[in-house]
C-alpha cells in the first residue's frame, strides 16, 4: 500500500526534507582533501542532533553510523571511518536522512574532491541530469516505470551502466515505504503517482559496468569491477500538477539543469 500524505503531512515532510537539505549546505566547506569520512560524520551528527532531530541512519537495521559516505567505486551505504581520508582525484557521496517529528527526509549528492578525471566528472554530471530526468516524469497519471525508463535510456546513451539491486523507495512515517522505484524500467508500468505520494529518486549510475558485491561488513556495496560509481537523490512529492522537489538546495534550480 501506498501511503498519501495529508496537508498537515506534507507540511512535516517539508521540514524534515528542508533539514536533511539544510545539513548537506552545511556540511559542503568541510569535504575537502584530508579529511576522514568520520569527521563529516560526526559534523552532520551533532548538526542534526541540535536541530532536536535523529539521524535515520544510525541503527537503522544495525547500521552504525549516522550518514552513508560512498567512496569512488563504492556504490552505496559506505560506513564512514577515520581511517578513510578525502584525497585529490576522489568522488565522495554523502547520503543524509534526517528524523525530525515522526518523519524522515532522504537526499544524497556526489561530490568532487579537487581535480578528478574529465572521464569521471563527466559521469558525475550525467548521474545529475540521470535524476533530473526522473523527477521530471513525476505527475498524477504517470507510472513508477515512467521514472526508470527514462533513467536508463540517458545512462546508456552514454555508456553508462544503472544500477538494479538498489532502488528509490517511498518515504514518510517509514525510512523506506513502498513504492520500490527501480532505475531501469519500461515507461506505464508500475504504479500510478497520485497527489501526495512521497518517494525518492536516486540513480546509481556505474562508468562499467552494473554488478556490485557487498562487502563483508555487511553494508558496503561496491562495484564488481572496481570502476567508479555516482548517485544523486531527492525526496519528491507528487502535487496536483506534477512535482515538488521537497529536498531541493538553495544552489538548484526547482526542475534541474536542462
Ligand atoms: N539513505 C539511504 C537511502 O537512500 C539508505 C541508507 S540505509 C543505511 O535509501 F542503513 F545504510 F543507512
Ligand atoms: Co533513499
Ligand atoms: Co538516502
Amino acid at each position: 500500500m501506498i501511503s498519501i500524505k495529508s496537508s498537515r503531512e506534507i507540511d512535516l515532510m517539508r521540514q524534515t526534507c528542508s533539514l536533511a537539505s539544510e545539513v548537506m549546505e552545511y556540511i559542503e566547506p568541510h569535504i575537502k582533501i584530508g579529511v576522514s569520512t568520520l569527521e563529516l560524520n560526526d559534523l552532520c551528527h551533532n548538526y542534526i542532533m541540535e536541530k532536536g532531530a535523529y539521524p535515520s541512519p544510525l541503527n537503522y537495521h544495525g547500521f552504525p553510523k549516522s550518514i552513508c559516505t560512498s567512496l569512488n567505486e563504492v556504490i552505496c551505504h559506505g560506513i564512514p571511518n577515520k581511517n578513510d581520508i578525502l584525497r585529490d582525484g576522489d568522488i565522495l557521496n554523502i547520503d543524509i536522512t534526517t528524523y525530525l517529528n515522526k518523519f524522515h527526509g532522504d537526499t544524497n549528492k556526489t561530490f568532487l574532491i579537487g581535480n578528478v578525471s574529465d572521464e569521471v566528472k563527466k559521469l558525475v554530471d550525467v548521474t545529475y541530469k540521470c535524476m533530473w530526468e526522473g523527477i521530471r516524469q513525476v505527475k498524477p497519471g504517470a507510472h513508477i516505470g515512467d521514472i526508470g525508463a527514462v533513467i536508463q535510456e540517458m545512462a546508456h546513451d552514454h555508456g553508462y551502466s544503472v544500477v538494479e539491486e538498489y532502488c528509490g523507495h517511498g518515504i514518510g512515517r517509514e525510512f523506506h515505504e513502498e513504492p520500490q522505484v527501480v532505475h531501469v524500467g519500461k515507461r506505464g508500468t508500475g504504479a500510478e503517482m497520485k497527489p501526495g505520494m512521497t518517494f525518492t529518486i536516486e540513480p546509481m549510475i556505474n562508468l562499467g559496468q552494473r554488478h556490485c558485491r557487498l562487502l563483508k561488513d555487511n553494508w558496503t556495496v561496491i562495484t564488481k569491477d572496481g570502476k567508479q560509481s555516482a548517485q544523486f537523490e531527492h525526496t519528491i512529492l507528487v502535487t496536483e500538477s506534477g512535482y515538488e522537489v521537497l529536498t531541493l538546495r538553495k544552489e538548484e534550480d526547482p526542475h534541474g539543469p536542462k
